[in-house]
């Protein structure tokens, strides 16, 4: 079942997860949804507070437009453990942030450490688009939203397009709920 994105003017999008405690069906269920919301908005990162729930779970797949590529992989209580000093800059998106890209600075390589859905825990490192999508996605977690990231210069050129944002002025090929939690349907 494909979920509503929440607006990043949402109070959701700005508190910190909460650990998973249960590793059930339900779950399972749960990250299903996140996975059909994530490929039917072209996403390659979601977060769950993004659809509303505060439990700390990401999932990621950069081939996402790819039907035949597709490889997700879903982050359950995810913690980095290591950031390299290279970084570099990538345009970024998100899907709570409607049609607004910019560039983010990033460390290059990561070291993760996340559960399964059968809360086996693992020990991984990635580099490239993926690094970049999973610190995106992690700080989803904590409150963060990348354009908290850009500078003060950048932030204020784009002032009136995130202003539209907030204000539900703009369309988009998926459903979201705007910063009062209300259904504005997909119209683009
Ligand atoms: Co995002």
């Amino acid at each position: 079942m494909k979920l509503p994105i929440y607006n990043c003017y949402h109070p959701i999008l700005r508190k910190k997860s909460t650990a998973v405690t249960g590793f059930d069906e339900k779950l399972k269920n749960f990250t299903n949804n996140m996975l059909e919301t994530m490929y039917g908005a072209d996403g390659i990162g979601l977060a769950a507070n993004q659809v509303g729930d505060p439990r700390s779970i990401f999932i990621v797949d950069e081939f996402s437009g790819d039907i035949s590529k597709r490889s997700p992989i879903i982050f359950i209580n995810p913690k980095i453990s290591l950031f390299s000093d290279e970084t570099s800059d990538y345009k970024e998106g998100c899907l709570s942030i409607p049609k607004f890209y910019e560039y983010v600075t990033r460390p290059e390589l990561i070291q993760i450490e996340y559960q399964d859905l059968n809360g086996v825990t693992h020990k991984m490192e990635f580099g490239d688009l993926l690094a970049r999508v999973i610190q995106h996605e992690f700080d989803h977690l904590n409150g963060v939203l990348f354009f908290d990231k850009i500078s003060s210069i950048k932030k204020t050129f784009a002032q009136n397009k995130l202003r539209k944002i907030e204000k539900d002025k703009f369309t988009i090929h998926y459903d979201m709920l705007n910063r009062n939690g209300e259904y504005i349907k997909a119209s683009d």
